[in-house]
C-alpha cells in the first residue's frame, strides 16, 4: 500500500492505474475509520482493480470550530486499517495542500440547491456546501472511477449523486448499506464521544426506525409520530424525524403512499447522531387530510 500526500501524486496515481487498464475505486473518508468504512473499502475491492482511500478532515464542512477541533484524528490506526482492508493507495493531504488559501480568503464552494437546504442543511448552515466542495475536488482529482459512499449519511449521498449528475463528472456513485453494531446502533466516528448511558439512549434512533417495519403500514404522519415517541422514550433530543421522498428528500404529505425514506437526527450527550432506513407508507384516510395534516 502506498501513502501519498500531494495533489500531484494523487492525480498521477489514479492516471497511472487507468493507463495500466485498471479500474479505480474510491472511498473518501475523514478518518477515524470503523467497520462502516471497512465495508466501503470491501465493496471497492470487490468491484474495482485499484482501491484509493482518502483521509481528510475537511474544515469547510464543520459549522463550528469546536466540532472541527473535537473531530477524532487517528491517522496511524487508520493507515494500518486501510492496509489490512486491502487499499492500494491512501491519500492523506494536509489542509494547506487541499485548501491552500484556507483562513486567508473564502474558498470556492459548491452549492447543490434544494437538496442541501433541508434537514441537516437547515440546521448546519454551510455544511453541505463544504461537503460538496471537497467531494467535487476529491472526485475531480481522482478522475474516472467508481466512488463508494455510505447510506448512513443519506442526505449527503443524495447530494453527491446530484452534483455528479449535474456536473457530468466521470464517476459512478455507489451507495452502500449502513453498518450497525449488534444492538442496532449505526456506526459513526462520533459514537466514541458517547458516555455509557448516552450510548444506551442512542439506541433510540435505530429502534425508532425498527418501529416502522414492525407496525402495520402507517401513513407518513403516523410514522413521524411513532418515531418521535420512541426517540422521546429513549431520552433522545429529536432534531428531526421525517418521512421523505428518497430522491428529492421532500417531506411526504399524509396523502402520499409507497416507498420512502425515514430520516432521523437526534442529539445525545451533545453529539449529533443520524440514522435512516427504507419505509413504505400508506395514504391516510380522507378525514385526516381534511383535518389539516
Ligand atoms: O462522509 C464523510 O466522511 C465526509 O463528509 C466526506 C464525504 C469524506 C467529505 O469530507
Amino acid at each position: 500500500m502506498q501513502q501519498l500526500s500531494t495533489l500531484a501524486q494523487w492525480r498521477s496515481a489514479a492516471n497511472d492505474a487507468r493507463r495500466r487498464g485498471r479500474s479505480v475505486g474510491l472511498v473518501a473518508t475523514m478518518g477515524a475509520l470503523h467497520a462502516g468504512h471497512e465495508s466501503l473499502i470491501a465493496a471497492a475491492r470487490e468491484n474495482c482493480d485499484e482501491v484509493i482511500v482518502t483521509i481528510f478532515v475537511n474544515p469547510l464542512q464543520f459549522s463550528s470550530p469546536d466540532d472541527f477541533a473535537n473531530y477524532p484524528e487517528t491517522v496511524e490506526a487508520d493507515l494500518a486499517a486501510c492496509e489490512r482492508w486491502g487499499a492500494d493507495t491512501v491519500i492523506v493531504p494536509s489542509v494547506a495542500e487541499m485548501w491552500p488559501h484556507y483562513g486567508e480568503r473564502e474558498t470556492t464552494t459548491v452549492v447543490v440547491p434544494e437538496l442541501s437546504e433541508q434537514w441537516e442543511g437547515a440546521q448546519r448552515p454551510g455544511h453541505f456546501s463544504g461537503v460538496a466542495a471537497v467531494v467535487t475536488k476529491i472526485l475531480s482529482l481522482t478522475g474516472e472511477s467508481t466512488a463508494f459512499f455510505g447510506e448512513k449519511d443519506f442526505q449527503q449521498l443524495a447530494i453527491v449523486r446530484r452534483l455528479v449528475s449535474d456536473l457530468a463528472l466521470a464517476v459512478t456513485v455507489v451507495g452502500c448499506p449502513t453498518v450497525r453494531d449488534a444492538d442496532g446502533l449505526a456506526l459513526s466516528s462520533r459514537n466514541v464521544r458517547l458516555s455509557e448511558s448516552g450510548r444506551a439512549r442512542a439506541l433510540g434512533l435505530s429502534r425508532a426506525l425498527k418501529e416502522l417495519s414492525s407496525a402495520p403500514p402507517l401513513s407518513a404522519d403516523e410514522a413521524r409520530s411513532a418515531m418521535k415517541r420512541v426517540l422521546n422514550e429513549h431520552g433522545v433530543e429529536t432534531a428531526y424525524a421525517q418521512i421523505v421522498d428518497s430522491d428529492t428528500l421532500r417531506a411526504l404529505t399524509p396523502k402520499d403512499e409507497g416507498n420512502a425514506r425515514a430520516i432521523i437526527a437526534g442529539i445525545v450527550d451533545g453529539v449529533r447522531l443520524l440514522d435512516n432506513g427504507p419505509v413504505t407508507v400508506v395514504s391516510a384516510p380522507e378525514e385526516s387530510h381534511a383535518a389539516g395534516h
